[in-house]
C-alpha cells in the first residue's frame, strides 16, 4: 500500500464524491470494487502534488479540468494491440471490402470515398490496423479516398497515436505482409521503435471526442469501430454513446463493438452481421434508434 494511502484513508463519502465526478464526465461507472483501483492510480500523482489526500485531491479535480482530465486518464484502461480481434479484420478482407471494390463504391454512394470512425483509439493500434487493411484492399492509385478519425477522451493517448510510435516488440502482432508494406524500424535514436510510414499516416487524423458527451462531431462513417471502451460505462451512459455512434454511421455502414460488448435484445434497429458487428435496418438517412 502507498504511503498516500496510508496517511489518508478513502473515506466512504469521498468516494461516492469520486463516483459521480466520473460517471458525470466520462460515463464510467465506479463499482465498489474499483476503490483499490482509484487509490493505486491516482497514489503517485497525490505524491507528486505533496502528499495530497484523497479528499483534497477530489476538491482539485472538481475545479481544475487539466487534473481532473489526469484523473481520467489514470482511471481509464488503455490497453490495446495491433490487430485485436481479428475476425473483425478477417469479415473486412473476406466480405466487406471485396463487396466495395466491386461496386467500385464505398457504400456511401460517394464514389470510392471511404470513412472510418475509431472511437476510443487508445495509443492508435487500432486505427492503424485499419489504416493498413484499408490501404492494401483499396489503392489510392485506383482513386481511393481513404480518412480515418482516431478520438479518444484521453489527449496523453492521443498524442501518442499522432506519433505513430510503438517498440518494435508490437511487430508480432502485425502480419508479415503488412509490416513490410507500412511499417519503418527505427535506427539510431529510434532503434527499438517502429513507426507507420508515411502513407498511413496520411490517413489518420486525430481528435479528442469524449462519448459522454455532445461530441460536437459531423458526418457520416462507412465504418466505425468502438472496441472496449463500453464495457467501462454503465447501462444509461452505453446507451446513450450508442445512439450517437449510431448516429454517425451511414445507412450501409458497419458498427464493431469488442468482444464482450453486445446490442443483442436491447431494441435498436440493427441488424446483426456477425456477433459484435451491426449494420442499420433502417432505411438511408434513419437513425438507428431504439425501436
Ligand atoms: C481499452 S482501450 C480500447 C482501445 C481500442 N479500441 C481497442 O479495442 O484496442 C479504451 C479506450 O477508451 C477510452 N475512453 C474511455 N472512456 C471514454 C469516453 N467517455 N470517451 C472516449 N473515449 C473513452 C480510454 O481513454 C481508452 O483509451
Amino acid at each position: 500500500m502507498s504511503e498516500a494511502v496510508q496517511s489518508s484513508p478513502l473515506t466512504e463519502r469521498e468516494f461516492k464524491g469520486y463516483q459521480r465526478l466520473v460517471y458525470r464526465e466520462a460515463g464510467i461507472w465506479l463499482s465498489p470494487a474499483k476503490k483499490a483501483l482509484l487509490v493505486g492510480r491516482v497514489a503517485r500523482r497525490l505524491r507528486e502534488l505533496g502528499r495530497l489526500s484523497l479528499g483534497a485531491y477530489l476538491r482539485r479535480v472538481e475545479e481544475d479540468e487539466a487534473e481532473r482530465l489526469r484523473l481520467l486518464e489514470a482511471l481509464c484502461t488503455h490497453e490495446t494491440h495491433f490487430f485485436r480481434e481479428p475476425r473483425h479484420f478477417e469479415l473486412l478482407e473476406r466480405e466487406v471490402l471485396p463487396r466495395w471494390r466491386a461496386r467500385g463504391d464505398t457504400g456511401s454512394g460517394e464514389g470510392r470515398r471511404v470513412r472510418v470512425w475509431s472511437a476510443g483509439c487508445s495509443t492508435g493500434e487500432e486505427p492503424f490496423s485499419l489504416a493498413m487493411v484499408l490501404r492494401h484492399h483499396l489503392p489510392a492509385a485506383e482513386g481511393w479516398d481513404i480518412q480515418i478519425l482516431a478520438t479518444d477522451l484521453s489527449t496523453c493517448v492521443l498524442e501518442r497515436a499522432r506519433q505513430a510510435l510503438w517498440p518494435v516488440e508490437k511487430a508480432e502482432e502485425i502480419p508479415k505482409h503488412y509490416l513490410r508494406a507500412y511499417m519503418l524500424r527505427g535506427v539510431g535514436s529510434q532503434e527499438g521503435r517502429m513507426k507507420a510510414g508515411p502513407e498511413l499516416r496520411a490517413l489518420v487524423r486525430f481528435q479528442r471526442v469524449n462519448l459522454n458527451d455532445d461530441d460536437g462531431m459531423v458526418g457520416r462513417f462507412d465504418l466505425v469501430f468502438c472496441r472496449n471502451v463500453l464495457i467501462y460505462f454503465d447501462a444509461a451512459s452505453r446507451a446513450r454513446a450508442v445512439e450517437r455512434l449510431l448516429g454517425h454511421l451511414s445507412p450501409h455502414g458497419l458498427l464493431f463493438l469488442g468482444h464482450a460488448e453486445s446490442l443483442s435484445g436491447q431494441g435498436w434497429q440493427v441488424r446483426t452481421v456477425m456477433p459484435t458487428v451491426y449494420a442499420p435496418r433502417l432505411p438511408a438517412g434513419e437513425v438507428a434508434r431504439r425501436g
